[in-house]
């Protein structure tokens, strides 16, 4: 099969991750694939944060704030649960929607930003370095925004795990295409047949 579309087709999240991370040149090589994503106005409304080594206790400390600001009454416990979910792989790569002003749609710009992450994410399954995404709801407290110096029309769209996979990913179900494809090439949509 076409090396690319064997790729595209076997990419899973990886389940646990340890060091070694990626090198800086790897790391330069996955943020670089977020520069082809379908992008209109080339507007670049994303940008990434790349957490790790000690760096990981001052986000795991921002998440653990940012879910205090959210909710005050959480117990010592879960806080220290949070933080502890910067420490599940050597690297991260903090994903950011960065909408910009003007006639482009929040909403695609979004969508752009989000292509950008899946791009770092299938980039280094193409490098073979496990990865996984992970995200929280409450991106929006104080103690992320302060870290990562989010403006008000940013939004923190989680981060991507990266590292040495230790398992094997579990076995999906095929993708059922008909089941979520229609088709219109004439009058009347109809369902997709492979
Ligand atoms: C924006 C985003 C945030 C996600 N956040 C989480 C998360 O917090 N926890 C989780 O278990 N999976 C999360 N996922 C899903 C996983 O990354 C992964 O896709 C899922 O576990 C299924 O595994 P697979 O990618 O091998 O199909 C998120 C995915 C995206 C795109």
């Amino acid at each position: 099969m076409n090396v690319a579309l064997e790729l595209l087709l076997s990419r899973r999240s990886a389940t646990t991750l340890e060091s070694p991370g990626p090198t800086q040149e790897e790391l330069g090589l996955l943020l670089a694939a977020a520069g082809s994503v379908p992008d209109h106005g080339q507007l670049r409304p994303f940008r990434f944060v790349v957490v790790s080594g000690e760096g990981r206790g001052a986000f795991g400390r921002a998440l653990a704030a940012s879910a205090q600001d959210l909710n005050p009454s959480l117990a010592e416990s879960k806080l220290e649960g949070i933080s502890s979910k910067a420490f599940r792989s050597p690297t991260s790569i903090l994903v950011i929607a960065s909408p910009k002003a003007g006639k482009i749609e929040k909403w695609e710009q979004l969508a752009t930003a989000a292509c950008a992450g899946y791009s770092v994410v299938l980039a280094a399954h193409a490098l073979g370095i496990g990865a996984v995404w992970k995200s929280v709801p409450f991106t929006r407290g104080r103690g992320l925004i302060e870290l990562l110096e989010l403006n008000p029309s940013e939004e923190l769209l989680g981060w991507i795990h990266l590292g040495t996979s230790t398992q094997d990913p579990s076995v999906r179900a095929p993708f059922d295409v008909a089941a979520l494809t229609t088709v219109i090439d004439g009058d009347a949509p109809r369902p997709f047949r492979g």
